[in-house]
């Protein structure tokens, strides 16, 4: 028989419902000490449930099964309960203080379980320093987390994670705002607490982080662990068959030709965007492209090249300073939001909790939300249209549950994802901007949003993609402009095999 203490963790016969939807049904899950172990599964499989029990946010009454930490029976009633016995969580979505600074952010539960006890400010920011560097973490400790980017204020909820000193570290999605470095570094921390004999539970989407980092995995699906799998037995078709019930097919639909002669749909010349930190001055070197009907154009880079500013710039968020932009050919301008629609642009951005998503709402109304006074006639919501409209996506998108009156924020992560998608395709913009529009999806229904873009830019739109997956960029984009620390350094064409030159590009070790 193994000895039960072989296990860090050990969660048996786990059962949860929200209403009628079965999340988790008679899960088991094992996971042995000082490994680092995958849990994958698609958008709605139960995942971050099974997480949220486990560190204590569901407490005990609120599902059934028992959960055994290091071979003792845990009863976990709140966040403190599970930091208490070492398990400590990153959840999926932000969740940083903003109004305070990165060092009083990581020792935050220090601070909270010791309410009477005075911290000095200099003490503070000492400790969280050296916490940082011997992590090699890269954030300052003074600066105020509400001026952080996502990638480090996710990077911050790591830290603070870590600062508990751990057995149990539980990471959900941690490298979805992440790119290239950050995502290397956030891997060596989590092999060096491995080497400190730390268990680490780590939720992806990504197969290759899976084989990069995992000594095993569960998959979850429906509410079910289909299996689990030792390093050994990785094998990513059949890991993407057993996570959707299914072979997966084609990821990438089949790319349409755009010819040199399609009409330029957008002309940029020469724009320059202005710093919001700091009026009057631009925050990237002046930049010009055409974008065609038909076309999707990628734009390129690792975070923080000038990417998302632009599509920023173009949607009316950042000022404009100088240069030129030509939608059809005429001169336009786009000095606000409702501007930039009115000349056509979409833009989905790639912070859903901050700028894309009303949690408190249905999803049917966050679908119509944009389109609110199409759907009114003399005051009177049409409720029928509202609902037919927001179907369609529904259904296209195959957002789960098919249930146009669930709250969103009962979705899971990936699922709120596609919402914030569909959102913005029924205004009808003739220049969809995509933020990393498949962030947090699962591999099959990146396949659906593929479809969905392709058809779009099909149909004669035109789409201006940002993706830090360089392949599904190469693989979807007819061409991908480079930019590289706020400066366009060349182009790339279309396909997979151009994926090492794209990455040379965009951190600046060759010129076009
Ligand atoms: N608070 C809630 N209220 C109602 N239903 C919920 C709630 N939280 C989760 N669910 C439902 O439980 C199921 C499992 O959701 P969960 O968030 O665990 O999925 P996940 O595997 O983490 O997915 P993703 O990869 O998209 O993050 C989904 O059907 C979801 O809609
Ligand atoms: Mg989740």
């Amino acid at each position: 028989m193994t000895n039960k203490s072989d296990f860090a963790l050990e969660m048996i016969d786990i059962s949860k419902s929200f209403g009628n939807t079965v999340a988790l049904s008679n899960v088991d899950l094992q996971v042995k000490k000082g490994t680092i172990h995958g849990l994958i599964g698609q958008n709605g499989a139960g995942k971050s449930t099974l997480m949220k029990i486990l560190s204590g946010l569901y407490p005990s009454g609120t599902y059934t099964g028992q959960i055994i930490v290091d071979g003792k029976v845990a009863e976990l009633n709140s966040a403190l309960d599970a930091q208490s016995i070492g398990i400590s969580i990153v959840p999926q979505e932000t969740t940083v203080a903003d109004t305070l600074t990165v060092a009083e952010n990581i020792m935050l539960p220090e601070m909270s379980r010791n309410p009477l006890k005075v911290y000095k400010k200099s003490g503070v920011v000492k400790r969280a320093s050296e916490f940082l560097s011997s992590y090699n973490i890269p954030l300052q400790p003074d600066k105020l987390a509400s001026s952080l980017t996502l990638a480090e204020k996710q990077i911050l909820m790591i830290a603070r994670a870590i600062y508990l000193q751990p057995q149990v570290l539980v990471l959900d999605e941690p490298t979805s705002s992440l790119t290239g470095d950050e995502i290397k570094n956030l891997f060596e921390v989590t092999r060096t607490l491995k080497s400190l004999g730390i268990t680490t539970v780590f939720i992806t989407h990504k197969m290759d982080e899976i084989i990069e980092l995992c000594d095993s995995i569960s998959i979850l699906r429906d509410g079910k662990i289909v299996c689990q799998i030792d390093r050994s037995g990785f094998d990513v078709d059949e890991l993407v068959s057993h996570m959707i019930g299914r072979d997966l097919g084609d990821l990438y639909p089949p790319q349409h030709r755009v010819g040199q002669d399609a009409p330029v749909v957008l002309k940029v010349t020469d724009l320059v965007v202005e710093n919001p930190r700091k009026p009057g001055q631009p925050l990237l070197e002046p930049f010009s492209f055409e974008l065609r009907q038909g076309e999707i154009l990628g734009l390129g880079g690792l975070v923080g090249s000038g990417r998302t500013e632009i599509v920023k710039a173009l949607f009316g968020h950042y000022k404009i300073l100088d240069g030129k932009l030509e939608v059809q050919g005429n001169p336009i301008q786009t000095r606000s939001v409702s501007e930039s629609i009115s000349h056509g642009f979409g833009y989905i951005t790639e912070d859903r909790k901050a700028e894309g998503l009303f949690f408190n709402l249905a999803i049917k109304q966050n679908f119509t939300a944009s389109i609110i006074e199409k759907l009114t006639r003399a005051s009177f919501l049409q409720k029928g249209e509202e609902k037919s409209r927001a179907r369609v996506y529904l259904e296209t998108l195959q957002v789960k549950p098919q249930d146009l009156d669930a709250s969103v924020s009962s979705l899971s992560g990936g699922n709120q994802q596609k919402v914030v998608l569909g959102k913005s395709l029924i205004t009808d913009p003739s220049i969809l901007m995509l933020d990393e529009p498949t962030k947090g999806v699962d591999i099959a229904s990146k396949a659906e949003i593929y479809k969905t873009i392709v058809e779009f830019a099909k149909a004669g739109y035109s789409v201006l993609l940002i993706s830090s997956e360089f392949p599904e960029l190469l693989a979807l984009s007819h061409r991908v402009i480079v930019f590289s620390g706020g400066r366009n350094v060349g182009e790339i064409a279309s396909g997979l095999e151009n994926e090492k030159e794209l990455m040379l590009m965009a951190i600046g070790a060759t010129k076009s």
